[in-house]
């Protein structure tokens, strides 16, 4: 037998690598129509048509289109996948995977937060890592309000117009469904904690010690200056913040400015892919 086709490493990168074929459904690419993540078709009038015609058509009767998936698109978290339990594409989630492994082999001290889960992949894969890691010290935190994205407020003028709450049917996933995602992977145990509500709410008194990986993925201005305002003092030296939608949605993208310049934080932000970036606490 070879050694190398049976050390922990192996077996370990195997695992995820396979977990993470299922979570995007790159290994069996779903046949409905994915609907577009790219804003121009959103909110163009043909893109809105499409989306309407598209729905009560395909979806009931569950119309098989071949063709309709596109791996590139799937790599880069560019459309929002039917069945697939994360939207961020396999780029994203190499990276997260790479930095939960960073913060285990350096020792940076801490907990993992998703604020912003929808139907909980990338929290599944930071929980499967724990595990095969046998890291029993650690919990993942998912914060959601279970129900998409909130309506504007008019607290923060950024989010004026937006209009992600308006596509609850497909951004909304219930509590219930997501602990169901992480039971399907037999992941779902107490080194899991689930944070129901809007992050105004629940992220300031969340019992949340230190952080190591802090994942923003809430797209809106209040939602990511929410998380920052009550997380960001928790994470740790050498600890992550991953912004996902930082080049995809301005208002994401100006919270995270206007946070990191209102109290001087100057690590430099680093690409991920299209998307996602993120900067290291040095
Ligand atoms: C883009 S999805 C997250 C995608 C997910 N991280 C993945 O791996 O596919 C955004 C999620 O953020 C949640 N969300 C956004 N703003 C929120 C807020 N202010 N409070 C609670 N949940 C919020 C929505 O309910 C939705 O599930």
């Amino acid at each position: 037998m070879h050694t190398s086709l049976c050390s922990v490493d192996a077996i370990r990168a195997e695992y995820l690598g396979l977990l993470k074929k299922c979570l995007t459904r790159t290994l069996f690419p779903e046949s409905q129509i994915p609907a577009s993540r790219v804003p121009l078709l959103r909110h163009n009038p043909l893109g809105k048509a499409l989306r309407a015609l598209s729905r009560p058509l395909l979806h009931p009767i569950g119309l098989q289109l071949s063709g309709a998936y596109q791996q590139e698109t799937r790599a880069h978290g560019l459309d929002w996948p039917v069945e697939a339990e994360t939207m961020i594409g396999t780029v994203r989630l190499d990276h997260l995977h790479t930095c939960v492994v960073s913060v285990l082999e350096e020792r940076i001290s801490g907990d993992f937060v998703e604020a912003g889960v929808w139907r909980g992949g990338a929290c599944i894969l930071m929980r499967a890592i724990l595990k095969v890691y046998g890291e029993t010290g650690r919990r993942v935190w998912a914060a959601d309000s279970f129900e998409g994205l909130p309506k504007p407020d008019g607290r923060h003028r950024q989010d004026d117009g937006d209009r992600h709450w308006t596509y609850s049917d497909v951004l909304a996933v219930s509590l219930e469904d997501v602990q169901a995602a992480f039971a399907r992977y037999g992941l779902l145990d107490d080194q899991v904690v689930f944070l129901k509500g809007w992050f105004k709410d629940t992220l300031p008194t969340a019992p949340i010690g230190a952080i190591a990986i802090l994942r923003l993925d809430g797209d809106m201005y209040g939602s990511t200056m929410d998380a920052l305002d009550a997380l960001y003092p928790k994470v740790s030296p050498g600890g992550y913040v991953v912004v996902d939608d930082y080049h995809s949605v301005a208002a994401c993208r100006q919270a995270v400015q206007d946070y990191r310049s209102r109290y001087g934080i100057v690590h430099p932000i680093q690409q991920i892919d299209g998307s996602g970036t993120f900067w290291r606490i040095q």
